[in-house]
């Protein structure tokens, strides 16, 4: 599968059937987050791999109890550390990069996991402290997005796009734009 064919497949997938990623994957998936951009290339990030059921569960309780999250064999929760931005471009690194980077991170992960035919979603909905303390994160790290990855069960539902003429702003000034004709 090349990455337009991911990109344009990739749906959230929010039913596991429970089976395990096949050996190797998972270390696939932390590469694809690895290797995102990021501002300056600071890598503003930590990657917590979650999969012992107790901590999954703990996570479902911090998510406003979306449970699907408990049914997927791990679960990624990746997080910024906006000092390490900040300590390079103040406020702007502090407040935008980490976070620009780390969703980065994530859309790295779901293309990726679909490409390897596994199943994905991005949860933000959660309680930032209780994620916190079901991790035990360090005072500075800010946690950006719970993503549960493994074998999809059933087919997810194709959701829709608004369309290029609502979301794409053609330079009215060039005479020469013609990249884009919406007719
Ligand atoms: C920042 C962000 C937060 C999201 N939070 C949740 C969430 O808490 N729970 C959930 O089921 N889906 C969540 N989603 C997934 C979106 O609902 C989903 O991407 C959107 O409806 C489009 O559907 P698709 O991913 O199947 O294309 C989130 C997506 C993003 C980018």
């Amino acid at each position: 599968m090349d990455a337009l064919e991911a990109i344009l497949s990739r749906r959230s997938c929010r039913n596991f059937t429970g089976e395990p990623l096949r050996d190797g994957d998972l270390e696939r998936l932390l590469e694809a987050m690895r290797w995102a951009p990021s501002a300056g290339n600071c890598q503003p990030w930590k990657f917590y791999v979650v999969m012992n059921p107790e901590a999954n569960r703990a996570l479902v309780r911090a998510a406003l109890e979306q449970e699907f999250i408990a049914e997927a064999p791990v679960v990624f929760v990746v997080c910024a550390d906006p000092d390490r931005s900040g300590s390079r471009y103040g406020e702007r690194g502090r407040s935008l990069y980490c976070l620009q980077d780390t969703a980065a991170a994530v859309e790295n992960l779901l293309i990726a996991a679909t490409a390897m035919g596994y199943g994905s979603c991005w949860v933000g909905a959660f309680d930032e402290e209780a994620v916190r303390r079901v991790l035990r994160l360090p005072e500075g790290l800010r946690p950006v997005a719970i993503v549960p990855v493994g074998p999809g069960g059933k087919e997810t539902r194709r959701t829709g796009r608004r369309p290029l003429e609502e979301v794409v702003d053609k330079d009215i000034k060039s005479e020469e734009n013609t990249w884009l004709d919406f007719g």
